[in-house]
């Protein structure tokens, strides 16, 4: 008889002894979502523990955070003004700017850089007068908000809009007023997917006409996903990121060979909301199958793992 695979699952410290997929605290980030329009938190749907919060509850939620070791964080800004062009920035400033005076270095604060939740049309560029992507302009804006980030303070800029030449765009912004040091975590292979809904409820940016597919990637298309990794890579990207987590598990091994940079994955509203629900009708254990979901995107090479989740880390006990 073959025990071979058995042998070493008989015994709990034996078990744990080989366990060959470990992980730190501070690789996992915390999304929060900063709204300049609510008064009181706003609850997001199928995101447990989420909320949509004014700047005052956000530090509050943010200490919290931190006594439980979560400590680094994208932040999505939530205007109450939305326009076409000269996008009024100051609520963006000053969020920033305050969230990194009251927390200084005991957080790592990104930001996600786009224009979804500032465009009257809920898309992420601006469009010419015939309706085609003004890629310069959009480039112009993305820089400038990247900028503005950075004057506030912030500690890393994350492009979430998925133009060609953004990356490279925003570095050179960036070392042109010398902030030479800040990073930049591109989301580099971000799929036009069905995941993104509660994301888009909270963030207050669901494209008023069409959809994403002029700028987010084709999941039938495997080669301009990794090409488009390739792209921010070149572009000057420091970190690359992959999303839908789950469902960009086989391009993550991939990417990191061809670039040799580090991959991400960005465990979606959708995604999350889907392990929510899935508890809430006790069809599974939530903690469980969240710890789950972590281990397999690490088990597929991911350095970092954004989850609506990372505040529970401790609750969950994997670190130790
Ligand atoms: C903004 C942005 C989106 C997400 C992150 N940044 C939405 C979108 O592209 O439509 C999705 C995150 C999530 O669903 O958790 N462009």
């Amino acid at each position: 008889m073959n025990h071979n695979i058995l042998r070493l699952k008989q015994n709990k410290i034996l078990r744990n002894m080989c366990v060959d997929i470990n992980f730190l605290q501070d690789q996992l980030i915390q999304p929060i979502f900063i709204s300049q329009k609510v008064k009181e938190p706003v609850a997001i749907t199928g995101l447990d523990d989420n909320y949509v919060m004014n700047l005052d509850d956000a530090k509050k939620q943010i200490e919290k955070d931190i006594k439980v070791n979560c400590k680094n964080f994208l932040l999505f800004l939530v205007p109450e003004k939305k326009s076409l062009s000269n996008f009024n920035l100051d609520f963006h400033y000053s969020t920033i700017k305050s969230l990194k005076e009251t927390f200084s270095n005991n957080i790592f604060l990104w930001s996600d850089v786009c224009l979804c939740s500032l465009t009257q049309h809920g898309h992420c560029c601006l469009y010419k007068e015939n309706e085609s992507i003004d890629l310069d302009r959009t480039l112009i804006e993305l820089s400038k908000i990247s900028l503005t980030y950075a004057e506030a303070g912030i500690d890393g800029i994350a492009p979430s809009d998925m133009m060609d030449g953004r990356t490279r765009s925003i570095r050179n912004i960036l070392d042109k007023n010398n902030f030479n040091f800040l990073p930049i975590m591109s989301y580099s292979t971000k799929f036009s997917s069905n995941f993104y809904g509660p994301f888009r409820d909270a963030a207050d940016s669901a494209p008023k006409f069409g959809n994403r597919k002029q700028y987010q990637l084709d999941y039938r298309n495997k080669n301009d996903a990794i090409r488009s990794s390739i792209r921010c890579a070149n572009e000057g990207a420091d970190l690359l990121m992959v999303k839908p987590a789950l469902y960009s598990l086989d391009l993550i091994e991939n990417i990191k060979n061809k670039t040799n940079l580090m991959v991400g994955a960005y465990q979606v509203s959708g995604e999350y909301a889907g392990l929510t629900l899935s508890a809430k009708e006790g069809l599974m254990n939530f903690n469980e199958g969240l710890k789950e979901s972590w281990y397999v995107i690490k088990r597929s090479g991911a350095q970092f793992i954004i989850s609506y989740g990372s505040r529970k880390a401790k609750e969950l006990n994997i670190f130790g």
